[in-house]
């Protein structure tokens, strides 16, 4: 099978969340799986110097306000699936990040460069390509930057691929002024209540909604989630009327990246046998991050963005009895300026209990992972989740709140769930600061009873992680499309 995974993001080539660790290592799976899958990315400066073995593939004519747009072809370092980037310097070279300026703010011209790269993505995907010997059976567009493909392949009067909307979070969807209508080359009967049309702006990812032949989600309880009121972000009544073609598939993870076996960041490796050796990660933890170094107080994670989707003021508002029990806290993540503000004075009054690190940092995300006892997530909603099962893999017990791919890859700890080995974390229902507080107050009792403590950890590092089943059920839809 032939398929075209558009992304906006893609781990190892450049990364803000969890879309680029699915997008490298997704495709891959279906790689191994023995299908021909290529990546469809904007040409960051990233990704052209990261890319292997690139070399030109294809040149596009006149496309609306962007003119002449070169394709080139490389490989991804490490597992080498086809790479196909946009080189188009005017929309996607600058300093910065993918979807924002060096200031934070999002590009002004967003709509143009994603709207150019679902764009590319439909002429790929025509049967009149002009890459007429590679013409994908499916594409997959993911999240609002990918969202206009299938809208663009339903007027393109050609037949297309079958098309499928990976949606990632809903509650990022792309929604711009209606003159991106006409600047964007859509046809103005698409500009309706069935088509693109959100509240009189153009949306992106209702585009996606509507026009695919198929929509995936990343995990069972957010497919779910996202035809109600409370996840749907507006869109549940359309997302209700397609509730046939949803499917949840909880995310895999990349089981070589993110593997305390065989760990490149961490000054000690070890696995589910050998336990005792994650000590010394965590004393190095300590020592890098200025806390005390004792091996006996639990160390609590985090890594996260700071928004108020991953519910950490809530965690915020319950450190001061943790850290009065004796708790130690790592922090890594960077968003919300009140929510940095609010763990950087934390930080200020309790030097050797708290660190708080502001920023992205690959090297160190690995090593909290390792070095801390428990991993916090007290996500308000969660589509999937990525560090919740980092954290079950490195033995690393997560407590989180019952919603999305949390509630479908975390086992709360009880008496049952302990005799059957299936408990590998802590969970809670309403998203409030006194349910985390006991709900934490429950792990560190546990964590004070060694035995139980380890079977935790050992239940937590025996599920299996890997893209094996998921990828075949990705497979399975886009077969069933066919
Ligand atoms: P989301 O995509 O909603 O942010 P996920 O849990 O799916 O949440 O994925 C987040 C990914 O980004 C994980 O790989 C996590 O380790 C990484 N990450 C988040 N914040 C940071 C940070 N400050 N530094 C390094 N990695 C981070
Ligand atoms: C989004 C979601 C996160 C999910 C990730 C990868 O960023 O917020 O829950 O794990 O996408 O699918």
């Amino acid at each position: 099978m032939r398929i075209l995974y558009v992304t906006s993001e893609a781990f190892p080539l450049i990364k803000t969340g969890g879309l680029a660790d699915v997008s490298g290592s997704l495709p891959a799976a279906f790689r191994h799986l023995g299908e021909d899958v290529r990546l469809l990315i904007p040409g960051y400066p990233q990704v052209l110097s990261k890319l292997r073995n690139t070399r030109p593939l294809l040149d596009l004519k006149w496309l609306p306000m962007v003119g002449n747009v070169r394709l080139v072809l490389g490989e991804m370092p490490e597992t080498g699936v086809p790479v196909i980037a946009v080189d188009l310097p005017q929309l996607y070279v600058r300093d910065g990040g993918p979807y924002l300026d060096p200031q934070g703010h999002e590009w002004a011209d967003n709509p143009l460069r994603f709207g150019t790269l679902s764009r590319i993505a439909a002429i790929l995907a025509s049967k009149a390509s002009p890459l007429s010997d590679w013409i994908p059976d499916v594409v997959h567009c993911n999240d609002w930057q990918c969202g206009l493909t299938p809208a663009y392949m339903h007027y393109s009067g050609s037949p297309c691929a079958k098309s499928v909307l990976g949606v990632h979070n809903l509650a990022f969807q792309g929604n711009f002024p209606a003159e991106w209508v006409d600047r964007l080359g859509l046809p103005h009967e698409g500009f309706s209540i069935n088509g693109f049309e959100y509240y009189g702006q153009l949306s992106f990812l209702k585009a996606g909604v509507f026009y695919s032949d198929s929509i995936a989600t990343v995990s069972p309880t957010y497919a779910h989630e996202i035809q109600t009121a409370e996840y749907g972000f507006g869109l549940q009544g359309l997302l209700a009327t397609r509730s046939k073609d949803i499917h949840g598939i909880l995310n895999g993870i990349d089981t070589d990246e993110w593997d305390p076996a065989q760990d490149a960041h961490l000054p000690q490796t070890y696995d589910s046998r050998s336990l005792n050796k994650k000590e010394a990660v965590k004393l190095a933890l300590q020592q890098r991050l200025s806390l005390n170094q004792d091996a006996d107080v639990p160390l609590l994670g985090v890594v996260s963005r700071l928004t108020s989707q991953k519910g950490l003021d809530l965690f915020l508002k319950c450190a001061v009895p943790l850290l009065d029990q004796g708790c130690q806290i790592a922090v890594l993540g960077g968003g919300d300026p009140a929510l940095e503000q609010g763990f950087l004075q934390l930080a200020h009054a309790h030097p050797q209990q708290v660190s708080v690190t502001i920023g992205y940092n690959e090297p160190l995300s690995h090593l909290i992972m390792a070095g801390t006892d428990i991993f916090i997530m007290p996500s308000r909603f969660e589509p999937c989740g990525l560090n919740q099962m980092y954290g079950l893999r490195y033995g690393t017990p997560p407590v989180v709140r019952r919603t999305g791919g949390l509630a479908d890859s975390v086992h709360n700890t009880t008496a049952t769930s302990l005799a059957n080995n299936s408990a590998n974390g802590f969970v809670f229902d309403l998203p409030n600061t006194k349910e985390l507080l006991t709900t934490i107050q429950r792990a560190l009792s546990s964590y004070g009873n060694k035995v139980e403590w380890r079977q935790i950890q050992q239940n937590g590092m025996a599920v299996d992680l890997s893209w094996d089943h998921s990828a075949q059920e990705y497979l399975n839809i886009y077969r069933s499309l066919m």
